[in-house]
């Protein structure tokens, strides 16, 4: 079993690069479903879950070309529209395949992808956004079929917001008759660019990036190139490590504009930040004790609450840490504890940590991708070693991370257990 093995405690000093963002890649993988033409997308991070897109979308017949960071999909020899399985029980995203295909196809049947440590992950609000547009839905309970002779436009309000719905809707609707409008839309900027690249297809999509989207329907997509947004989660967990180690380090090839919440939060809390047009470099800084509560975007992301987390067993004082989206996200930071921190569970929702705490080695296991980066951090904070197992969890989300590391002078590695 591969694990990682850290020796902490030491001072971090270089440049470290952003990858693409991986839930931007994920939706338009997905997307390139929606036409007949072979498209190229570059800056593609080389992490776990895009090789299991990639072969789910190459079991559906897709001809799939790696060229360095470049993806070239072909879709057209693309003929059935029921996934296997197995292959998408490997990935919760696979969920993004079923609106592409119901359109290009007129059906789908996949299984469902089931909940995961950090919540139950409902896929209700897909399948009523489906229903709005026309289809019928047929529960076998491991799986479901959608179906729709012609999709047509419609307007749908999401009783809550959701990324992935709002992508999939929005990808849907490309190809349905008429237009369609969704209401109480996310606005990541994961979304904006699957419009972008969706339009440069010849799709025709406003509003992304704010809580309506009108979608005009059209007969076909095109293809083309289309360059990858920098991964605004990596970018903003590279912050939190160097502070959390007091490190000097520079964060390039990202947009600080995607994280401007998180950095404003970070400079009131005491953080000295160099912040330009595509970096931001960490400096010394004294942080004092702060608290959050996750938020749809603009808001504070979910993505960042754990290494944030820990950034904060590193910070004199005491914050109140509240994850608003997700109700299994907070369970890490009996991890944390076991390493020294002092963090209190107040519901499953809301922790209270109070800092500054030495953190000393562990053995710890990953239980999911953001949590899994964030006991990183907290192994190169601390005293001694630490060992990560069911690091396949952090794999499926960061690129190559422990030369990148390495090359930034954390001590890491990994070894064969
Ligand atoms: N929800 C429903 N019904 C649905 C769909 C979602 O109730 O049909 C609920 C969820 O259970 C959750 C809330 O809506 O309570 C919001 O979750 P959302 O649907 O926005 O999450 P998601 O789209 O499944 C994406 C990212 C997550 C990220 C969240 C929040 C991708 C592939 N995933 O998930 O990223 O945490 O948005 O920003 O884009 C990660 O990268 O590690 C990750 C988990």
């Amino acid at each position: 079993m591969e694990k990682y093995k850290i020796s902490g405690s030491h001072q971090l000093s270089g440049e470290i690069k952003v990858a693409g963002a991986k839930n931007s890649a994920l939706k338009i993988l997905a997307a390139s479903i929606l036409s007949n033409e072979t498209c190229q997308i570059t800056n593609i991070p080389k992490i776990e879950d895009i090789k299991r897109m990639t072969e789910i979308l190459e079991s559906l017949g897709a001809k799939i070309t790696w060229h360095d960071s470049t993806l070239e999909i072909n879709p057209s020899k693309i003929t059935k529209s029921t996934p296997d399985s197995d292959l998408v029980k490997k990935l919760r995203s696979s969920i993004m395949l079923a609106g592409p295909l119901l359109a290009k196809f007129g059906e789908v049947t996949m299984s469902h992808p089931g909940g995961c440590i950090i919540g139950k992950r409902p896929v209700d609000l897909f399948m009523s956004g489906f229903k709005a547009m026309g289809a019928e839905i047929l529960d076998h309970g491991e799986s479901f079929t959608i179906k729709a002779k012609k999709l047509k436009g419609a307007k749908i309000v999401l009783p809550k917001i959701s990324v992935t719905v709002t992508e999939s809707l929005m990808m849907t609707a490309c190809l349905a008759e008429g237009t369609t409008t969704i209401i109480n839309a996310a606005m990541e900027p994961e979304i904006p660019a699957l419009a972008d690249y969706l339009n440069k297809c010849g799709a025709k999509i406003t509003g992304a990036g704010t809580p309506q989207i009108t979608i005009t329907g059209v007969d076909k997509l095109s293809a083309g190139t289309y360059e990858l947004i920098p991964d605004r989660i990596e970018a903003g967990s590279f912050v939190m490590l160097g502070l959390a180690t007091n490190s000097k380090i520079k964060i390039s090839n990202c947009n600080p504009a995607h994280l401007e919440t998180v950095l404003t939060i970070l400079k009131n809390s005491g953080a000295d930040l160099e912040i330009g047009p595509d970096y931001i470099i960490t400096k010394t800084s004294h942080l004092h004790g702060t608290d959050i509560q996750t938020h749809e975007y603009p808001g504070f992301p979910t993505d960042l609450q754990a290494p944030f987390t820990v950034l904060m067993t590193q910070t004199n004082g005491r914050s109140l840490i509240h994850e608003t989206i997700f109700e299994g996200r907070l369970f890490y930071t009996d991890k944390l504890n076991t390493m020294g921190a002092d963090i209190i569970m107040c519901d499953p929702h809301r922790v209270i940590v109070n800092g500054k705490t030495k953190l000393y080695g562990k053995k710890l296991e990953s239980p999911d991708l953001r949590a899994g980066m964030a006991l990183i951090i907290a192994g190169l904070c601390a005293q001694g070693e630490t060992i990560i197992d069911n690091i396949y969890q952090i794999e499926r989300g960061y690129e190559d991370i422990v030369s990148r590391l390495k090359n930034i002078g954390a001590q890491i590695e990994k070894i064969n257990e």
